[in-house]
């Protein structure tokens, strides 16, 4: 087993620190308490390769591995978790099953601007009465000639206002009930396609969340994503990579919280020296340290899985529910070694408790992860 990360790896996780620190950090707080998309941003970490980073450069993409992936996740979440998802669902969901499962033509046409960033993906999975249960889809897509005919509602869909293009998984065959759901590209702008509000979050502000609409929505019949009946296939199948982006996510977060504890104690003052000095203090610092490690070994291991096209399922399943667990915990303990001032705007922290929170509830809550990793041991 080889601990070390290669040269390139850690290229990359340096450039995506540097920028997170140069260029995301600064409008951080505006942007998550007035919940600005933050369009700019988006658009130059496509220029630097962040948006599609596995996609083989064929397709334009940066042809990077999963841990790279991981690794930039990290940096980029740490200093704002909004960025992080609206990163994740573009690589991992969106552009990821565009390359495993979509036809050369969607690859051309709608895979290598999306690689490139210069146009943004959202994955339209979760509808109100379909989101752990993500196999009761009741959004159809009738066949008519040339076209399907999409009607129904999506929500919770992140990058919902700002993306450029959809995955939507519908119902083409009810009969067959999660065998009869596919999955489509459909373009914004599309006739019969609206998005509602942006929704008004606890954390993750600066990302867009809304619910999408189809009304008669008609979309050609070459913008099926693999096959008709593959399409609760191909969302299981990507949201495995995407638990493994959203442990990143949850881990950027709890490290951003162990940073910030590990200033503010040494810094603050009480009876007589610095907060640091006392044993009360130091567990909190090394259980948030060691918990920390464990779910980066963790998401790791699915990372690496991965790229040896290994199956990762459960270790991914493993990875999210620890990381996003532990990135909650590391926020409550870090408000509490901050005390009043953890639980104001000024020191962030109380930022990193809302903003964790999420990693516990989307791309499979904690309790699906529990389901698919019991699933896995019981089979045997
Ligand atoms: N990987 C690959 N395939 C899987 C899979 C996985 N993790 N889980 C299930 N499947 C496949 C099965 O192999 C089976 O395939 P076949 O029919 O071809 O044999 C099919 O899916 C049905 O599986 P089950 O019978 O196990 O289905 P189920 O209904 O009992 O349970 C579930 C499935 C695990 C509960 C699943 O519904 C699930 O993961 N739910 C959570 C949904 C979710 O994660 N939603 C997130 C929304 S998207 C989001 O949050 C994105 C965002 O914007 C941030």
């Amino acid at each position: 087993m080889n601990f070390d990360f290669t040269e390139e790896q850690k290229m990359i996780q340096e450039s995506a620190k540097s920028f997170a620190e140069n260029e995301i950090a600064p409008t951080a707080v505006e942007r998550d308490i007035n919940a600005i998309f933050p369009t700019e941003i988006v658009k130059k970490m496509g220029e630097l390769g962040f948006m599609g980073m596995m996609v083989s450069p064929d397709y334009s993409g940066a042809g990077m591995d999963t841990i790279s992936y991981v690794l930039a996740m990290i940096e980029i979440s740490k200093v704002d978790a909004s960025l992080g998802v609206i990163m994740s669902v573009n690589n991992s969901l969106v552009c990821w099953g565009l390359e495993t499962y979509a036809s050369d033509f969607i690859k051309e046409k709608y895979l290598v601007p999306l690689a490139l960033g210069e146009k943004l993906g959202a994955f339209a999975l979760s509808e109100p009465e379909a989101g752990s249960d993500a196999t009761k889809q009741k959004t159809t897509a009738d066949k008519e000639g040339e076209f399907y005919v999409l009607n129904g509602i999506k929500n919770w869909t992140s990058n919902g206002q700002s993306a450029d293009y959809y995955l939507v998984m519908a119902t083409t065959d009810k009969e067959k009930a999660h065998k009869g759901i596919s999955t489509f590209l459909v373009e914004k702008g599309t006739e019969g396609f609206g998005h509602g509000v942006k929704e008004d979050k606890l954390g993750i502000r600066s990302s867009d969340t809304c619910s999408i609409t189809f009304e008669s929505c008609k979309v050609p019949a070459e913008n099926l994503v693999w096959e008709e009946g593959k399409g609760f296939n191909f969302a299981m199948s990507t949201l495995n990579g995407g638990r493994i982006g959203i442990a990143a996510q949850a881990i950027g977060i709890a490290e951003a919280s162990l940073d910030a504890a590990l200033k503010y104690s040494q810094e603050r003052k009480a009876f007589g020296r610095e907060i640091s000095k006392f044993q009360a203090i130091q567990f909190m610092i090394a259980d948030m340290a060691v918990k920390i490690d464990a779910a980066k070994m963790l998401t790791l291991k699915a990372a690496a899985l991965k790229d040896a096209d290994k199956s990762y399922v459960t270790e991914a399943a493993m990875a999210k529910l620890y990381a996003s667990k532990i990135s909650v915990e590391c926020a409550l303990d870090s408000i509490q070694i901050h005390g009043g001032y953890g639980y104001v705007r000024e020191y962030l922290v109380e930022r990193y408790l809302r903003d964790s929170k999420i990693t516990e509830i989307y791309e499979g809550t904690s309790e699906i992860q529990r389901i698919v990793i019991a699933r896995s041991l019981l089979k045997k």
